[in-house]
């Protein structure tokens, strides 16, 4: 069994903090005079930024929650994935904003804003704390964007390493060894 090493700070709760009141504005900025948003947050991962995003939005706005896991390894997608727990409100004719944690392989927001807008959304737009570009398989826009990282397994403030980690304050890097 290989030995688990939180290695440094990759974004500190002070980063992430003031990232999220500048995304946050941008986003009441963008949609002061639209209907009202759908904020859907993507379980689990996503939810420390969620619930302090949320908290900085000025405007109206729904919030919702969806689950979706892909299959494969611990640390990489296999490309399948598959709906865990769905939406409860109806989205057609509805603004959309995915809040997720991270885009990685891109396999996952592909399949749920192709899911969105085949169920008839008015627009569907993608707020994601992290992005790692140089894993990306599927390509997606990201609209509102955080910090882009280095292929390094970030865990922390949500992210997991089999479950576990997710209540860290900061981002940190893990390593395994041997
Ligand atoms: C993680 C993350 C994203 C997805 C990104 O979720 O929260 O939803 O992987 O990877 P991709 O771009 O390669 O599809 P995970 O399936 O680990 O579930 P979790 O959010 O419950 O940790």
């Amino acid at each position: 069994m290989s030995k688990e090493i939180i290695d440094k700070i990759l974004i500190s709760h002070e980063d992430i903090v003031n990232k999220t009141n500048e995304l946050a504005r941008r986003i009441n900025d963008d949609y002061r005079n639209e209907e009202t948003p759908i904020m859907v947050c993507v379980l689990k991962g996503a939810v420390m930024f969620f619930a302090d995003l949320v908290q900085h939005i000025d405007i109206d706005v729904a919030i919702d929650f969806i689950a979706i896991s892909s299959y494969g390894n611990t640390t990489r997608s296999s490309g399948e994935v598959k709906m865990v727990k769905d939406l409860s409100c109806c989205v057609e004719g509805r603004n959309i904003i995915i809040v997720e944690d991270i885009i990685d392989s891109g396999y996952t927001m592909h399949y749920l804003m192709n899911s969105l807008n085949i169920r008839g959304a008015k627009s569907v737009k993608l707020c994601s704390l992290l992005s790692k570009p140089s894993r990306r398989v599927v390509p997606v826009e990201i609209d509102y964007l955080g910090f882009e990282i280095p292929d390094e397994f970030a865990i922390g403030y949500g992210l997991d390493f089999d479950e576990r980690y997710r209540n860290l304050k900061d981002i940190c890097v893990l390593r395994l060894e041997d």
